[in-house]
């Protein structure tokens, strides 16, 4: 079977992300209110964030690499009415003509950039579209040293869920780690009730706490918060993310 990328599948991506996590849209729209409402999501796939926040007021352009992810955020968009630019491009070079009050990469996009290079690259096209004092903004897990350590033949259950027909549709990932790289390489398995089976891969780099908070010092941004959590609570050991405001220093 071949392991294609997970977002040349973006039916499946919609099928585990249905909709903004608790409290995701809120925590955007209070850091809409500080530094204003022209927003810029790079990584948007499907729109699953940047609609909703395009529905509640925000002047809001996505960018993405997939084709298929931008067909379904534009068919998002038109089916909610939103006004939303959608844009293909690399977020590790780009060149929109505008500059934006806010920048956001949110749930792990970043952890597809692989290298250092690719982060300080994409780190640069972010400080050349921010319009002071306009704020970027950062969410990626804080990485979970029990799921980087797993045993990379065993597959572990993820969820059940229910595709468009009705059907449902069990979905179980396998992962391995290469430390060296700090990249997780991750296959996801959907199993549909009829039988039928699709693999498709998710490679995952990994920031940990203080690297990409050094990450972003050397590369000319003024760490502002860190939250764990949408909510706004502090980030702290136990916190499943990193959710980092940033300005240009
Ligand atoms: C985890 S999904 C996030 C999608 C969306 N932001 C959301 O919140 O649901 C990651 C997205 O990153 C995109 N992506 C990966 N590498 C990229 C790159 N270099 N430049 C732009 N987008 C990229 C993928 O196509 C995918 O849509």
């Amino acid at each position: 079977m071949s392991v294609t990328s997970l977002y040349e599948a973006a039916d499946l991506y919609d099928l585990v992300h249905l909709g903004p996590w608790k409290g995701e849209v809120e925590f955007y729209l209070r850091q809409a209110r500080r530094w204003g409402s022209r927003a810029l999501e790079l990584a948007c796939g499907t729109g699953r964030l940047t609609v909703p926040l395009a529905a509640h007021g925000l002047a809001i352009t996505g960018l993405d690499l997939s084709p298929a992810m931008l067909a379904r955020a534009q068919a998002r968009a038109a089916a909610a009415g939103a006004a939303v630019r959608l844009v293909q491009g690399d977020m590790r070079d780009f060149d929109l003509g505008e500059r934006f009050d806010l920048i956001f990469i949110p749930i792990n996009s970043l952890c597809h950039l692989l290298t250092r290079s690719d982060v300080e690259a994409c780190f640069r096209c972010v400080r050349a579209h921010l319009a002071p004092p306009g704020r970027f903004i950062i969410d990626v897990f804080n990485p979970s040293l029990a799921i980087l350590g797993r045993d990379p033949s065993r597959w572990y259950e993820v969820g059940e869920y229910t595709d468009a027909q009705g059907g449902r549709v069990r979905l179980t990932e396998q992962n391995r780690y290469d430390p060296a790289a700090q990249v997780n390489h991750i296959v996801w398995r959907f199993e549909a009730d009829d039988g039928r089976r699709r693999e498709h891969r998710l490679t995952m780099r990994q920031f940990f706490p203080q690297e990409l908070d050094a990450l972003l010092a050397y590369n000319g941004f003024a760490l502002e918060a860190k939250y764990g959590q949408y909510g706004e609570g502090e980030f702290h050991s136990g916190s499943n993310q990193q959710l980092i405001v940033a300005r240009a220093a």
